[in-house]
């Protein structure tokens, strides 16, 4: 380690969101209640899939999973996000900033991972209808949830380490509003390269992998769809796959836009915006696209809920 005598950056300070001053307040507010739905919505799946037995099957069980994770992808920039917004010296220590990255690499992964769970699950659910049972086991089911634990732990933890060797000593201010990867490289004062290397290989290996994945199980979907067309598999297709696609979607195509598109020099709005879309909005709208679209969960809520009036006014009634 070359540390010499150059001083070691003990904090960092986060430049947060470009907002004007005077729109502050608003967009505070705004940030609050998205935070608020994202917790409450994720909590409301968890909850009633945990509550309604029909729902413990292999699809639920991982949407559920994926829930979780959302509901702490949101929790590792939310809060800091939000406090930074109130307070005049937006700072984090340097622990906490490595902290933030590891936190926030390992749920971005895990989510990745799950939406691939839920390809094969739906891939075997519509091509081999007769064996789904029995292929779909629990100890599958917890076997692929906790193989994607285990990949994103090594993943996440690769690039924390590297990112720990780095010394910083002049600048420590991040034109960002979380501790992100890219961000903290270019304030470095060591040799960044290995870090670089890295984080293309694995980036690389992480989005595409699954991503291809998704893409074939869709594909024999689809192929399989076509082979015997009729309307009743069509729409059983799409009532089953709907709500899926439109996750990995809005996933992937965030991801997709921000490294595809042309930047320009002035691409710092342009990736806060991005990064927004897919730390603030994205793990909202998961709850709502499966909800709103989705009859078993619809069906679930009404029956919980009618449990729940039964049983308040048996409670009165005594
Ligand atoms: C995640 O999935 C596993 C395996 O299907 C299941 O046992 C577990 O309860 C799920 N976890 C959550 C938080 O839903």
């Amino acid at each position: 380690m070359k540390m010499g005598n150059q001083s070691v950056i003990s904090e960092f300070l986060l430049l947060g969101l470009p907002i004007e001053p005077e729109l502050r307040d608003q967009f505070y507010v705004l940030f609050l209640l998205v935070y608020v739905t994202t917790i409450l919505g994720n909590l409301l799946i968890i909850v009633l899939i945990r509550l309604d037995s029909r729902l413990h099957t292999p699809m639920y069980l991982f949407l559920s999973n994926l829930s979780f994770s959302d509901l702490c992808f949101s929790s590792v920039t939310m809060p800091n996000l939000l406090q930074n917004m109130q307070s005049q010296v937006p700072s984090i220590p340097y622990a906490g900033c490595l902290t933030q990255m590891y936190f926030f690499l390992f749920f971005g992964d895990l989510e990745s991972f799950l939406l691939v769970a839920m390809a094969y699950d739906r891939y075997v659910a519509i091509c081999f209808p007769l064996h789904y049972t029995a292929i779909m086991s629990p100890k599958l089911c917890l076997s692929l949830v906790v193989l994607s634990w285990v990949l994103t732990t090594a993943h996440a933890m690769l690039h924390t380490l590297l990112m720990a060797k780095l010394s910083f000593c002049a600048d420590n201010i991040i034109p960002h509003f979380f501790c992100d990867m890219s961000a903290l490289l270019k304030l470095a004062c060591s040799d960044t390269r290995i870090n670089e290397l890295v984080i293309f290989i694995m980036g690389g290996l992480i989005l595409v992998i699954p991503f291809l994945l998704i893409v074939m199980s869709y594909a024999r979907i689809v192929s399989s769809i076509l082979r015997v067309p009729s309307a009743k598999g069509i729409r059983k297709a799409f009532s089953t796959c709907g709500s899926h696609l439109s996750v990995v979607s809005l996933f992937y195509g965030t991801i997709i836009g921000l490294y595809l598109c042309p930047s320009d020099n002035n691409s710092t709005v342009k990736e806060t915006v991005m990064a927004v879309m897919y730390t603030v909005v994205t793990p909202m709208l998961n709850p709502f696209i499966y909800s709103l679209r989705n009859r078993d969960i619809k069906g679930a809520l009404g029956r919980v809920c009618s449990k729940w009036t039964i049983q308040l006014s048996l409670g009165q009634g005594l």
